[in-house]
């Protein structure tokens, strides 16, 4: 793939499908681009294979049929010492979480910085800057358990984030917080994705991706489709700015304004 296609599309599938092992297709006969700098959601039933789509962008599945390029490297054929280069350019945003128990908030957040090889003087000013933007700077050292359920996403999306990934992929990322905190936290990634990131979100929430008018693919029955026409993404909730987010962030949480 020459490099200006790789500018221009995060990913392609094309005719993709996945099995786990033994089992049934989860998905069959996927196709769809993702294009730089654009956001999309991505809805379904559960089980339909939601995450099972995002493995497959963030590099933890190969296809069992079909091709699947991401940043212009067929992830079939990517040798296996070349995936973390390439899984650093992805910010994962996991559905369960996955933040590290015995890690304080801020090491959590540190993670990917350090494994990455980031200056430690440049980290704490990152992640502390970060943490303050997402309302938890009461809160960076304390353990993740002793976190409320929303709070702990809040971290999650920060881990995500903090290194600036290129693709955000973000699993139900508002599937424990109420209305008011999901729509804010979905500000926030719509400033990322405005300062370059594409960004992807699965979610149940069908009213918070028809309201905001973005690209919605639908897996279902191991197929998926576009639910919009457009290519273009066409934001209709854009507001507020980035500072102004966080600091309701903050404040919806109860954990502090920034
Ligand atoms: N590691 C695995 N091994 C075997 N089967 C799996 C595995 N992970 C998922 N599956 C199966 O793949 C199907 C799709 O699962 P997936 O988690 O992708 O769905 P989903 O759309 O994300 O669902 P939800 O909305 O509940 O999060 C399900 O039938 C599930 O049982
Ligand atoms: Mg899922």
């Amino acid at each position: 793939m020459g490099s200006a296609e790789e500018n221009q599309f995060v990913a392609r599938f094309e005719g993709v499908a996945l099995r786990y092992e033994r089992g049934p297709e989860i998905l069959r006969d996927v196709s769809f681009d993702l294009k730089s700098d654009s956001f999309y959601f991505l809805t379904g039933p559960s089980g339909a294979g939601k995450t099972t789509l995002l493995r497959l962008l963030y590099l933890s599945l190969k296809p069992t049929r079909g091709s699947a390029a991401v940043f212009g490297h067929d992830i079939a054929k990517t040798p296996r010492d070349r995936l973390p280069d390439l899984r650093r350019k992805i910010g994962v945003v996991f559905q369960n979480f996955r933040l590290l128990e015995h890690l304080s908030v801020f090491d959590n957040v540190a993670l990917p910085l350090r494994v990455a090889g980031i200056r430690e003087e440049d980290v704490r000013r990152d992640v502390a800057e970060l943490l303050t933007w997402v309302g938890l700077k009461d809160h960076v050292s304390v353990p993740t358990p002793t976190l409320s359920g929303g709070q702990q996403q809040l971290v999650a999306i920060a881990r995500a984030v903090v290194g600036r990934p290129k693709l955000i992929l973000a699993d139900e990322p508002t599937g424990n917080v109420d209305e008011a905190v999901a729509s804010r936290l979905i500000h926030l990634f719509q400033e990322l994705n405005k300062l370059g990131a594409t960004v992807v979100i699965a979610t149940h929430n069908h009213s918070l991706a028809d309201r905001l008018g973005y690209r919605r693919f639908n897996v279902d029955g191991g197929r998926l489709w576009s639910e919009t026409t457009s290519d273009t993404a066409s934001p209709r909730a854009v507001a507020g700015g980035y500072r102004r987010d966080m600091t309701a962030i903050g404040n919806a949480s109860g954990t502090g304004a920034a």
